[in-house]
């Protein structure tokens, strides 16, 4: 901890990622900027301390569990390890990563609605909506589907058409159907309860001007705001997964109720073990502590109307602010499976390094909430010219000497400023000690950092790695050891050695991985913030080993393959999943006879059975079905490893499926198979006898 600096208390959140699907490199975006946020804070020495969680609950998550055959709770524990593994290989550093369907959460969420309810701010009343007989659930939006009224597309979804661009009401929808079971719904009436956001329109017109958000947010908000807030419907009807309302059997809290109580909830979780931390210090009344909240676009609704007004309703402090950001695109465009930018986290740690993701977010972060582009060869051609050609480069070319002229032992300052006098001024050694230039540095580095504008503090840091090259490319330590001058060629490597560490320093909160490994390398103690005002002298280096290499583009072109193929296998795999679904999950939607008949199902024969290459799920069968041959691309290469035995067998195929175009080829149809996936595929087989060829019915 610096004298400089009173110690702030700092409580950091991000978004709280939905516990039913896979992180992505468009949630990377938010982990990544708070991570780097929080640990600037920390290199600083205050007390930053960062709290996540699952969003575990609501009809989406209980209908995946549903169709999966297992629980939800199986479901989100299941998905929990897979996001904290993401996290962690991310260098996401969070203090607690918890689950909104945990003890703490619902302790909080009873807490606060009931103290809302005892203030009046909770208001009931009836309200009318499309009911599915077979499901017996009340439907969300999303879960009808529908003719559009306006322009009769078929198969819309319940609140808006995606073919004419119409927005409408679920029950203007012609010949309305539940997306979950095929039922005709009925409109039905039930109890909902509401928070009452008009109750709070003074003090967010207050809170939302108070600098707690951007100005372009701020602006959106103040439009809301105008235009009068609405009664928030905060209740859902069983069968939910959720919390039920404290004394309404039958009626639960909507998800987003108990979502943003999950902050305090994983906070409150940390305390338990964590003595020396006081909860109220953070979430009372009267905190002085900071409470900052990092989400995304499409979620500011949530946290600048609805939170805020929880929170003081319920006697809380309000956060101090809100940071907001964008989405995210790949190559200028939105992400997309086709086309394989669809990237999981996952499917980006196979084949890269994590810390070039950190650098490229960082160098292209701003203030503002304008949507962040990563677009693939530049972020190929940044990474190498920045991190290795620069930042890396440095160590690398001053190392060596350090070690071959003076048994890797740094000089004393005093001995390198003695011979840096030798050089020219132009050679910029100068420009290290020159100390209005490096407050300047100092305040840009530090100040863009607090700011959270990470692009500008990208750019100040390597414009010092260009001083510090120019530097030695001027004096040419290799000439000088060459000459014979070895003290001098020693002054200017451990200059170079010094001027590494600093950047590295101010480098710390975006590539920590690449800190520890220069720390190893400079053999010290954790780097903390304040560490680049001080001078590296009289002290044994260790050996140098490279610490970050260049990116080599056939990795990217790998990656998007990965992604492409993710969607391929997830399709391929649509049988098993469906097929083993019917032993828990409710029937797919009831179908005629000609829409059956329509299937043109047959006997094929595997004539050969081979591996892709460059496919890690995908086999290549080449099928005899009777009157032609077929060549179809199977996601079923991990339940198959050795693809020879698959030869001479016989199969069920779909003969008139639309052709897919893969990397690989074009798949002709599919094979039929059960089981839920991995090493547990089963392809489907008639009994002997049957030839190729035969329909089946
Ligand atoms: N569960 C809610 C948040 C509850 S917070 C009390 C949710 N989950 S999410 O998984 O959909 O998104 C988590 C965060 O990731 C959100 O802040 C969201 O804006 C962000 N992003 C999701 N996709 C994104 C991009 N493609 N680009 C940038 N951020 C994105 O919303
Ligand atoms: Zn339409």
């Amino acid at each position: 901890m610096s004298s400089q600096a009173q110690q702030r208390q700092i409580l950091v959140t991000s978004a709280l990622p939905y516990a039913n699907g896979s992180i992505h490199l468009g949630h990377m975006l938010e982990y990544i900027q708070t991570d780097i946020w929080v640990r600037f804070q920390k290199l600083r020495g205050h007390q930053a301390i960062y709290v996540c969680a699952d969003d575990a609950h609501g009809s989406a998550i209980m209908l995946r569990a549903e169709k999966e055959g297992i629980t939800p709770e199986q479901l989100i524990a299941n998905v929990k390890a897979e996001h904290t593994a993401d996290f962690a290989d991310f260098l996401v550093n969070f203090d607690n990563y918890h689950s909104t369907h945990s003890d703490e959460n619902k302790y909080f969420s009873e807490l606060i609605y009931g103290r809302l309810k005892e203030a009046g701010h909770i208001a009931t009343r009836s309200v009318t909506q499309y009911f599915d007989p077979d499901k017996g659930m009340f439907l969300a939006d999303r879960f009808i589907k529908g003719t559009c009224p306006k322009c009769g597309a078929e198969d819309q979804y319940g609140d808006n058409c995606e073919k004419c661009g119409a927005t409408y009401e679920p029950t203007e929808l012609k010949d309305p159907r539940s997306a979950i079971s095929g039922a005709t719904p009925v409109l039905k009436d039930s109890k909902h309860f509401f928070f009452k956001l008009p109750d709070f329109q003074a003090m967010l017109q207050e809170w939302t001007r108070s600098g707690a958000l951007q100005e372009a947010v701020a602006n959106k908000i103040a439009e809301w705001l105008d235009s009068g807030l609405q009664e928030w419907d905060i209740s859902r009807d069983a069968p939910y997964f959720g919390f039920e309302i404290p004394g309404e059997p039958g009626k639960y809290f909507y998800v987003w109720l108990d979502a943003p109580i999950g902050y305090m909830a994983s906070f409150k979780n940390l305390c338990a073990r964590t003595p020396e931390l006081d909860f109220d210090a953070f979430w009372g009344k009267d905190s002085t502590a900071e409470l900052y909240h990092f989400i995304g676009k499409d979620i500011v609704n949530f946290h600048t109307l609805f939170w805020p007004a929880m929170l003081h309703g319920a006697g809380f402090r309000r956060p101090t602010a809100v940071n907001v950001h964008g989405y995210l695109t790949v190559n200028g465009q939105k992400m997309s499976k086709s086309r394989g930018t669809f990237i999981k986290a996952r499917t980006y740690l196979d084949h890269l390094n994590p810390e070039y993701l950190r650098y490229y977010y960082a160098a292209k972060l701003g203030r503002g909430v304008e949507d962040l582009d990563l677009n693939l060869d530049d972020f190929v051609q940044k990474v190498n010219s920045d991190l290795v050609g620069k930042v890396v480069n440095i160590a690398s070319r001053c190392a060596g000497f350090i070690h071959k002229l003076a048994g890797g032992r740094l000089p004393s300052e005093e001995f390198v400023k003695e011979h840096l006098k030798n050089f020219p001024n132009d050679s910029g050694w100068d420009v290290f000690y020159d100390e209005r230039a490096q407050r300047v540095i100092e305040k840009e580095i530090e100040g863009a950092y607090e700011r959270r504008d990470f692009g500008q503090a990208m750019r100040a840091i390597m414009q010092q790695a260009d001083f510090a090259n120019g530097f030695i490319a001027a004096v040419a330590p290799w000439a000088l050891a060459k000459e014979g001058r070895n003290e001098e060629a020693i002054a200017a490597s451990a200059l170079g050695i010094n001027w590494f560490r600093r950047i590295i320093v101010w480098l710390k909160p975006v590539l920590p991985k690449l800190a520890e490994q220069a720390e190893q390398f400079l053999n010290v103690q954790p780097l903390n913030w304040y560490d680049y005002r001080t001078f590296l002298q009289t002290h044994q280096l260790n050996q140098f080993t490279p610490l970050l290499t260049r990116i080599e583009p056939a990795r990217i072109e790998a990656m998007v393959e990965a992604s492409k193929e993710d969607l391929a296998a997830n399709e391929a795999a649509a049988a098993p999943a469906g097929n083993g679904e019917l032993v828990k999950a409710p029937l797919a939607a009831e179908i005629n006879f000609d829409a059956f008949a329509a299937v043109d199902l047959r006997i094929a024969l595997i004539e050969k059975a081979e591996f892709v290459e460059g496919a890690d799920k995908l086999l290549r069968l080449s099928l005899d079905i009777g009157d032609a041959k077929r060549n179809v691309f199977s996601g079923i290469k991990s339940a198959y490893p050795d693809p020879g035995k698959l030869e001479g067998r016989l199969v069920l195929y779909v003969a008139n499926l639309a052709p897919r175009k893969m990397k690989f080829g074009v798949s002709e149809g599919m094979v039929l198979a059960a089981g839920p996936g991995g090493e547990e595929i089963f392809l489907l087989s008639p009994d002997s006898g049957a030839k190729p060829g035969q329909r089946v019915m």
